[in-house]
């Protein structure tokens, strides 16, 4: 028996003093002895035949150990696994007689110095002989397919539901058009690196991964391997956002050049190579068309995404997720979806913050609003009608939504921001000649996707609780989170728990972190397992006290006897006698260990209610965000304050990803924005205060009532504000912009 003292506290980072004196140890901080450095040769061209490489000048050139082209790895692949039958084309490590995007790896240089391999791989000179560049999703199918072995360049062609069903409803609102969800990149703080070492026969990997175990796996297949052989090393992580869910060519060519010359060779990668290789978000265009009755319920709904794959696929990708939650948070009786995914020379697509979940909201949001202005009800008003109301729901696309409260959720918001009295500013302002916007969003997404969770809970004679987790943080804090859960089980306080990840030696198991499911799997099952540890202790101290296991209340470092407070033992003692098998119970093994294996029934399904207000400048299109108010709902909070700081990391994203970041190709395939000076992340100046609250809804799946929170902001946020947008301009009959809402695109729609 204990009680929850730290569950729901807002405590400080344990992992951040370290990290803010400087002494955290990243990738590229590793120094071992003898490392040598790979540099890259990536092509200029989108797509190309490759003809000849010449590699004489780079070998002879000051410090260069080895440099390999396709020819020296040919039929080495990189993950997911080649099925023709699903169109997942092999990954080869360096391109042999074609290339398929700018930024597709050529060659490789390993040489004593990061500086001189650079140097070096710019005097290997490949013949390229150019090909015609899709560069267009939109024509992508019309064009010869990129990928000799299929007939087009269709990836895949999905669909659900009756769209003639939808078709045939009769109105009175119709509203169709279309939503662009441009292309974005995930941008971590730290990019991709990998550091390997091989020692008689064995690999030692340090890799910036999410998923170190899954990882090994794939590396296992890739290298033909045992996984005993493979160790992988995850370091300090300075984030990810879904794009360290993988293993790159360039991660395999780091192991196989640090094969073949027997010392530990690294690589890092540049901020440019991030922005031309890394799998980059997003990339869809939705088709819609939605009918409603007279007081904006909705009655059908059907959308057809075209998604651009990019060359070649990523280990994962977010399309799937979209359809299942394309309906929202609304009853939609007839719905249908297709998606169209299509191959173009272009970066591959993968996952990144929501991954899915932020275009099915946009969308919805979009259709919402448009129904909203088609029949004159306010755009709260048309969401409160139309909301699921009972749980568990199972959603058109196919989703089961756990738990939910829309409504409550919403009458927070509308009540906190003011939203009558904004409305009556709003009247105020557009009368004197301004362009205020109000916009909202409700959104419900998915997190937690695989269904299990596993954690080893140790303690050892002196006490010392060690917690082996299966997840992968990478700076969201699961060190203090997760020593709040465990702590409260044994009676401790979180300083008293380690927290260990990240090393698949000693952690062979988990699915890492993607998708919002570190609190509501690893948590849990880091729950369990500290539960089984506490009946073991229970079952000791009760040995030790002459008493039953059932009175026994592990609280304040103490195993105590239930109603009689500063009774009972200390919690060394009773670690101490769990590893004396003459202190033991009789049947007791020794030792004081659990390993817990957690099962989740399915899927949790947080949800909020978004607001944004813009002010729009007529003469310039700029837009200037003013208030942001997210009401969120991720269940059980942990900790507050370190959800808190998952939201404002996700809006920000949101935000930047609604008004300034686009990625930009030209016709030729040629990234336009491959640097921070093209492509533009918020910075602190641009954000208005965050504004921050909640409901607590707790979710039926897991014992914590957990849902995940990190990707909240960067879904809801984004149709808030094109919403408000659209609403500033509405004077100008404006119904709809893409994003990002730049100001010429402003300008544009003001000034027709
Ligand atoms: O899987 P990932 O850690 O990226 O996402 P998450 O499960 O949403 O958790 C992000 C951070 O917020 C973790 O430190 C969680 O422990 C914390 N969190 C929380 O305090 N309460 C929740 N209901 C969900 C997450």
């Amino acid at each position: 028996m204990t009680a929850a003292r730290y569950l729901g506290q807002p405590l400080l980072r344990r992992e951040d003093e370290p990290l803010l004196r400087g002494a955290g140890r990243y990738l590229d901080d590793l120094r071992l002895a003898g490392t040598l450095h790979l540099a890259v040769v990536r092509s200029p061209f989108a797509h190309a035949r490759l003809l000849e490489v010449d590699t004489a000048e780079a070998a002879a050139a000051p410090g260069v150990a080895l440099v390999l082209t396709g020819a020296d790895v040919a039929g080495m692949v990189a993950p997911p696994k080649s099925r023709p039958d699903r169109r997942v084309p092999p990954r080869p490590l360096l391109a042999t007689d074609r290339v398929l995007m700018v930024g597709d790896p050529v060659a490789v240089v390993v040489a004593d110095t990061p500086a001189r391999a650079r140097d070096a791989a710019d005097l290997v000179f490949p013949d390229y002989d150019p090909l015609p560049v899709v560069a267009d999703p939109e024509t992508a199918t019309d064009q010869p397919p990129i990928h000799p072995d299929y007939d087009d360049n269709v990836a895949f062609d999905r669909s659900g539901g009756d769209r003639a069903a939808v078709d045939a409803l009769p109105g009175p609102i119709v509203v169709e058009g279309s939503v662009a969800h441009p292309r974005v990149v995930p941008a971590p703080l730290e990019p991709r690196g990998a550091l390997a070492i091989w020692h008689d026969g064995d690999l030692t990997l340090y890799l910036g991964t999410q998923a170190p175990a899954l990882m090994a796996d794939e590396l296992a297949w890739a290298l033909d391997l045992p996984k005993e052989r493979i160790r992988i090393v995850v370091p300090d992580m300075g984030g990810a956002f879904g794009s360290k869910f993988d293993l790159a060519e360039e991660e395999m060519l780091v192991i196989e050049a640090a094969r073949r010359l027997g010392v530990p060779v690294k690589w890092v990668e540049t901020r440019r190579e991030h922005f031309l290789t890394i799998g980059h978000g997003r990339a869809q265009r939705h088709a819609y068309k939605a009918v409603a009755d007279a007081d904006g319920r909705l009655q059908g709904l059907w959308v057809e995404s075209l998604v651009d794959v990019g060359a070649r696929k990523r280990y994962l990708s977010g399309p799937p997720y979209t359809p299942r939650i394309g309906t929202g948070n609304y009853v939609v009786p007839a719905y249908a979806w297709r998606q169209l995914g299509v191959f173009t020379n272009l970066a591959p697509t993968g996952i990144y913050r929501g991954a899915g979940r932020p275009e099915a909201t946009l969308t919805i949001e979009r259709v919402i609003d448009r129904v909203a202005r088609a029949t004159g009800v306010d755009p709260a008003e048309v969401r409160r009608r139309n909301f699921v109301t009972e749980f568990p729901y199972e959603s058109p696309g196919g989703a089961v939504f756990d738990t939910g409260d829309y409504a409550t959720a919403l009458d927070l918001l509308l009540e906190a921001a003011d939203y009558a009295g904004l409305r009556a500013r709003q009247r105020e302002q557009r009368a004197a000649g301004r362009l205020p916007g109000i916009g909202l969003c409700a959104y419900v997404e998915a997190t937690a996707f695989e269904r299990f969770g596993r954690a080893i809970v140790d303690v050892d004679a002196v006490g010392r609780v060690r917690v082996r987790v299966g997840t992968l943080d990478h700076g969201q804090g699961h060190r203090t989170t997760f020593a709040q859960i465990v702590a409260d089980q044994l009676g401790l306080t979180p300083d008293d728990i380690d927290v260990a990840q990240g090393d698949t030696a000693d952690i062979p198991f988990g699915f890492g972190t993607s998708g919002s499911r570190s609190a509501a799997h690893g948590g849990s099952a880091a729950r369990g397992g500290a539960q089984d540890v506490a009946a073991k202790a229970a079952r000791i101290a009760a040995h030790l006290l002459e008493a039953a296991p059932d009175d026994i209340v592990l609280t304040g470092g103490r195993a105590e006897v239930a109603g009689s407070p500063g009774s009972g033992i200390p919690w060394v003692e009773v670690a101490a006698a769990a590893h004396d098998p003459a202190r033991l119970p009789p049947g007791e093994e020794p030792g004081l260990s659990a390993d817990h294996q957690f099962d989740s029934g399915g899927i949790t399904f947080p949800f909020g209610m978004h607001l944004a207000t813009v002010e729009v400048e007529a003469d310039t299109g700029v837009v200037t965000l003013d208030q942001v108010w997210a009401v969120d709902d991720c269940g059980t909070v942990i900790n507050p304050m370190i959800a808190a700081g998952q939201r404002h990391g996700g809006l920000a994203q949101g935000i930047g990803q609604a008004l300034t970041e686009e990625v930009v190709y030209d016709g030729d395939g040629n990234l336009l924005t491959s640097s921070f000076l093209d492509y533009l992340l918020p910075t602190a100046a641009q954000l208005p205060p965050l504004r921050l609250l909640g409901t607590v809804t707790p979710s039926p799946q897991n014992p914590l009532g957990a849902k995940g929170v990190a990707e909240a902001g960067a879904i809801g946020i984004p149709p808030a504000i094109v919403n408000a947008v659209v609403d500033a301009l509405e004077p100008f009959g404006v119904d709809h912009l893409d994003l990002p809402l730049r100001p010429e695109r402003v300008w544009r729609a003001i000034h027709g």
